[in-house]
């Protein structure tokens, strides 16, 4: 028996002017996506937006349902919206905002299991890495690839 150890960088931004101007403006287009949430449930809003390959950006909000396990994340509307636009085109980054009421919380936004298992498929689909960028108006965290927020994705056993 060994003991592993298993380590990555991130980047964590204080404010949305540190940020290069590409990332800057896909978060910006998750918080004009998050006018879009439809949070009636939560009233948490959360919006996200993914950059393809060829620059074109796909939002997607929140949409919650009296009958809750039919509601969907921001983030897989998104990606759904955007494969199903652009089918198998790569997906290079996805930002995510969210907050109460509409409003953009100071702590990055981050995403639930079963959207980064979603992005895992993208990344692997798209055959580039992924970011993620969580933003927060007071902290932001961007990260390299899907692998960094979950280690040890399942790939699926059949054949591609
Ligand atoms: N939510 C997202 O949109 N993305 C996440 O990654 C976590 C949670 C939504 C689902 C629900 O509408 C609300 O936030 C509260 O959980």
């Amino acid at each position: 028996m060994k003991t592993v150890n298993l380590s990555f960088n991130y980047r964590e931004y204080s404010s949305i002017e540190e940020m290069e101007p590409r990332d800057r403006e896909l978060v910006e287009a998750a918080i004009d996506a998050q006018k879009g949430s439809y949070a009636p449930y939560s009233k948490f809003n959360v919006g996200a937006a993914v950059r393809l390959d060829d620059g074109t950006i796909v939002k997607g909000a929140n949409q919650e349902n009296s009958a809750y396990p039919s509601g969907l994340c921001a983030e897989r509307t998104a990606m759904f919206a955007a494969n199903a636009q652009n089918p198998g085109k790569a997906m290079t980054a996805l930002a995510i905002v969210g907050g109460f009421d509409h409003t953009v919380s100071d702590t990055p936004c981050t995403p639930c299991g079963a959207c980064r298992q979603v992005m895992a498929e993208y990344q692997n689909l798209g055959g580039r890495p992924l970011e993620v960028i969580m933003f927060g108006a007071a902290q932001t965290w961007k990260f390299d690839r899907v692998d960094d927020i979950l280690p040890f994705i399942f790939d699926s056993f059949y054949e591609k």
